[in-house]
């Protein structure tokens, strides 16, 4: 009971009807009030006085592609443009899929050339074969800028695919071709670690444990 009374002759104490002038003290002001500059509040720092920042140009975020310095129309560069990126086979499959869904209406699922869209006659400019001996070696780079950019009668498709789904769809066909008569397939992650990866360290105490 006289706990009770206690508490509410404090707390009613505390009350002061709306008249104090002065804060309570503040234990930690640095807490309090930030020594930084805070996002939306001007700063002396920079001409513009604003203290959010644009990035420096050029800045990639995370995840993201670097720039791949094409110029579009310079076929010459295009046949060495590459990529240093490897697919697994999830991503494989994903590039088949994308494939399936953007180009195989033209160039079809057989990747033949013989796409609905040009089968039925509807579309008058027959659409890569990457069958044919004339496709089997086209360098990635290549492959990549019509993706882009476009080739001819055949637009670009930079809107529906980034980068690195670009490289994906391109990495599908290589390795399709790879299987019919094309060049040997390199984009492919390797499966098993080969032995020269193996830690030094690792291999001095295997080493040991033999002797
Ligand atoms: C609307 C039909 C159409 C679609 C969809 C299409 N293409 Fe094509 N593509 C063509 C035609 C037509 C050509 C032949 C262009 C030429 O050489 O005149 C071609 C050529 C190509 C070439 C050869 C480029 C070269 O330098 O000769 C590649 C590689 C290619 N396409 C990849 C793709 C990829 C990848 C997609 C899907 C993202 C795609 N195409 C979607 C019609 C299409």
């Amino acid at each position: 009971m006289i706990a009770c009374l206690v508490l509410t002759v404090s707390l009613v104490s505390c009350d002061s009807g709306n008249i104090r002038r002065t804060p309570g003290h503040i234990y930690a002001p640095d807490m309090t009030y930030s020594r930084a500059y805070d996002a939306y509040t001007s700063n002396p720092n920079f001409a513009d006085s604003m203290t959010s920042r644009l990035p420096v140009t050029g800045a990639v975020a995370r995840g993201h592609q670097l720039p791949d310095h094409l110029k579009e129309g310079d076929t010459t560069a295009y046949k060495t443009f590459t990529t240093s990126m490897r697919f697994n086979a999830d991503e494989l499959n994903e590039g088949r899929r994308l494939f399936n869904i953007y180009c195989g209406i033209c160039h079809g699922t057989n990747l033949d050339g013989q796409g609905p869209l040009y089968a039925s006659g509807k579309f008058a400019s027959m659409p890569a074969n990457f069958k044919d001996a004339k496709y089997l070696h086209m360098p990635v780079g290549q492959m990549f800028a019509a993706a882009k950019y476009g080739k001819n009668m055949m637009g670009s498709y930079a809107a529906q695919l980034d980068a690195k789904q670009r490289w994906m769809v391109i990495a599908y066909i290589k390795q399709f071709q790879s299987k019919n008569g094309g060049d040997a397939f390199t984009l492919g992650e390797a499966t098993a670690k080969p032995d020269s990866v193996k830690a030094p360290m690792m291999a001095k105490l295997e080493d040991k444990k033999t002797k």
